[in-house]
C-alpha cells in the first residue's frame, strides 16, 4: 500500500474518532432523558457501512425476517441501506411505534421526497400533518365517497368493457381503474385536465421512482423528475382556471383550494400527486392478487359468484331500483373477506419506516435517537402466532375477528391511511361486475405479469377460470 493512502486511513479513522468524542461530550452537556445505559436490542449491525442490505437483498427478504426473528426475537436490530436500525414485528410494539408521533416521525430517502414533492403528507409531523390529513379525510369520508358511487361504477364497468376477449396484463389495467378512479375523487369531472397526458407522466414517474438516484439526463431518474415538473404544470394550471372560475368543487382540490384549508400552490401541487402516488399501485396490486386466488381457488370463487348473484337475484324480486347502490357494498360478507385475506396474504406494504426523534426506552431496550424504527407488516400477517397456517389462502379465516393490531394492511395511529374505504369500496365494485358478467380465463402468471382474458358470460354453463402458471 502507498504512503499515501495509508496517511488518508489514518486522518479518517483520527477524524471520526474525535467527531464521536465530540457528539459524546455534546451529549454530556444535553443529557438524554432516557437511561443510555439500557442495551439495545439484539441482533447484528454487519458490515460497516454496508450494514446487512446485500444479506437482505440476496436472498429473499421473508427468509431474512424469519430467520432474525426466530433467532433474535420480535424486536431486533441490523443495518440497512445507511442506517441502523431496529426491525419491530410484535403486534402491540408496532402499534406503539405508529401511535407515537412525538417519538417517532416518518422518515423517506431525499430522493424519495424531492420525486413526490417534500411537501407530501407522508413526510409531514405536527400541525401541517394535522391540517392535511383533515382535508385528506373529508374527501374519503364514507359520506363524501357515497356520493361519487355511480360514477365509480360507470369506470368499473367502462374498464371491465375495454378488456373483453381480449389477453390483457392484469396490473397494467388494474392500474388504469385505480387511477381513473383516483382521478375522479381528486378533480371531479373537471374538463380542464389531460387525463391521457397525465396518466403518461404518471407512468414515468412511477419507473423512475425505485431507480437509482442520480440526476443525469438520460437516467430513469432525470426522465422521472421531468416527468414531476410536467405533472406539476399541469395542477398548477387547473388551480389558476378554477380560481378564475370561481366554481365549488367537490372534491379533493376543492378541498385543498378552500380559504380555510390555508395551503400554498406548491402544497396543493405535492400533496395531489402524492396521493394520485398512493392511490393508484397499492389498490392495483391487490386486485391484481385477487384475481389471482379467484383463479386458483374455485370453491371460494363459488362462493363469490353465489354472493353476487343473489344481490342480483334480490334486484330482480324486488322489482324496483335496478343496477347496484352503495349499501349493497356493505352488504358482501364473502368478497369483503377476500379482500381483507389478500391484504394479509400478500402485505403489499411489508413495512413502513420511522425515525427516532430522541432516544427511546422501549421492553427494556434502547432505541437511540436517529434509528430508524421499521414495524414490518407482513411478519406480523405471517405469524402463526397471529394467524394459523398463516401461507394459507384462507378468506373464512376473518369470520372471526383477527386478534387486535394483528391485521393492519392501512398502518395504523398518525399516518394510517385515510384512502381504505374507497380502497375497499372500488375492489369491491369492480368485483361485482367481474364476477357476476364474466368468466376468466386466466392464462398465465410469470413473476411480474398476470395476463388474464374476459369473456362475456353468455351460456348457463359457468366455468372455472383456467389457470397455468409460468413462474
Ligand atoms: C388497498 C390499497 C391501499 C393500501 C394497502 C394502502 C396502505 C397504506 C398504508 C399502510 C399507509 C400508512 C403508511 C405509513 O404508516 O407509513 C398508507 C398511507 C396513505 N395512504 Fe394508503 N393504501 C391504499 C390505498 C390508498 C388510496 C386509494 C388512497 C387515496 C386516497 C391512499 C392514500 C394514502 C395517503 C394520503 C397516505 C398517507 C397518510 C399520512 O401520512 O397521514 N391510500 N396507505
Ligand atoms: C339499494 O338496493 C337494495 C336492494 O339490493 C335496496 O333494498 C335498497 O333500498 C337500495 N338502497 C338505496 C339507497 O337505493
Ligand atoms: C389501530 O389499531 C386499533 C387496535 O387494533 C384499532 O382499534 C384502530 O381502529 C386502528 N386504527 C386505525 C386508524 O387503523
Amino acid at each position: 500500500m502507498e504512503f499515501t493512502t495509508v496517511l488518508c486511513f489514518l486522518v479518517s479513522f483520527i477524524s471520526i474518532i474525535l467527531l464521536n468524542l465530540l457528539i459524546k461530550s455534546f451529549s454530556f452537556f444535553f443529557p438524554s432523558k432516557v437511561n443510555t445505559q439500557l442495551p439495545l436490542p439484539p441482533g447484528t449491525m454487519g458490515w460497516p457501512y454496508i450494514g446487512e442490505t446485500f444479506q437482505m437483498y440476496s436472498q429473499d427478504p421473508n427468509l431474512f425476517f424469519a430467520t432474525k426473528i426466530k433467532r433474535y426475537g420480535s424486536m431486533f436490530k441490523s443495518h440497512i441501506l445507511g442506517y441502523p436500525c431496529v426491525m419491530i414485528s410484535n403486534p402491540e410494539a408496532a402499534k406503539f411505534v405508529l401511535n407515537k408521533a412525538q417519538l417517532f416521525k416518518p422518515t423517506f430517502p431525499d430522493s424519495k421526497q424531492r420525486m413526490l414533492g417534500k411537501q407530501a403528507i407522508f413526510f409531514q409531523q405536527g400541525a401541517y400533518h394535522a391540517n392535511l390529513r383533515r382535508l385528506v379525510l373529508c374527501t374519503f369520508t364514507t359520506e363524501a365517497i357515497k356520493n361519487i358511487f355511480s360514477d365509480i361504477e360507470s369506470i368499473a364497468q367502462n374498464c371491465l368493457k375495454s378488456w373483453e376477449g381480449k389477453l390483457i396484463t392484469t396490473f397494467l389495467e388494474m392500474k388504469t381503474y385505480t387511477i381513473n378512479v383516483a382521478l375522479l375523487s381528486i378533480f371531479g369531472k373537471d374538463e380542464t385536465l389531460n387525463a391521457e397526458v397525465l396518466k403518461r407522466c404518471y407512468y414515468t414517474l412511477e419507473r423512475g421512482y425505485n431507480s437509482m438516484p442520480i440526476n443525469l439526463p438520460g437516467t430513469l431518474f432525470h426522465k422521472a423528475m421531468k416527468a414531476r415538473k410536467e405533472l406539476a404544470d399541469m395542477v398548477a394550471r387547473t388551480i389558476s382556471k378554477r380560481r378564475k372560475t370561481k366554481q365549488e368543487h367537490n372534491d379533493l382540490l376543492g378541498s385543498f383550494m378552500s380559504e380555510k384549508a390555508g395551503l400554498t400552490d406548491e402544497q396543493i401541487t405535492d400533496n395531489i400527486i402524492g396521493v394520485i402516488f398512493a392511490a393508484r399501485d397499492t389498490t392495483a396490486t391487490v386486485l391484481t392478487w385477487i384475481v389471482k386466488y379467484l383463479g386458483e381457488n374455485p370453491s371460494v370463487l363459488e362462493a363469490a359468484t353465489e354472493e353476487h348473484e343473489s344481490i342480483l337475484r334480490c334486484k330482480e324480486e324486488s322489482g324496483e331500483e335496478m343496477g347496484l347502490n352503495w349499501s349493497d357494498t356493505k352488504n358482501m360478507p364473502v368478497t369483503s373477506r377476500i379482500i381483507q385475506e389478500t391484504l394479509r396474504i400478500a402485505s403489499i406494504l411489508s413495512f413502513t419506516f420511522r425515525e427516532a426523534i430522541e432516544d427511546v426506552e422501549f421492553q427494556g431496550y434502547l432505541i437511540p435517537k436517529g434509528w430508524k424504527v421499521l414495524p414490518l407488516f407482513r411478519n406480523i400477517h405471517h405469524s402463526p402466532d397471529n394467524f394459523k397456517e398463516p401461507e394459507k389462502f384462507d378468506p373464512s379465516r376473518f369470520e372471526v375477528a383477527p386478534k387486535p393490531n394483528t391485521f393492519m394492511p392501512f398502518g395504523n395511529g398518525t399516518h394510517a391511511c385515510p384512502g381504505n374505504e374507497i380502497a375497499k369500496l372500488e375492489m369491491l365494485v369492480l368485483l361485482h361486475h367481474l364476477i357476476t358478467k364474466y368468466r376468466l380465463a386466466i392464462w398465465f402468471i410469470t413473476k411480474h405479469n398476470l395476463l388474464v382474458t374476459l369473456f362475456g358470460v353468455c351460456s348457463d354453463e359457468r366455468h372455472v377460470p383456467k389457470l397455468e402458471c409460468f413462474e
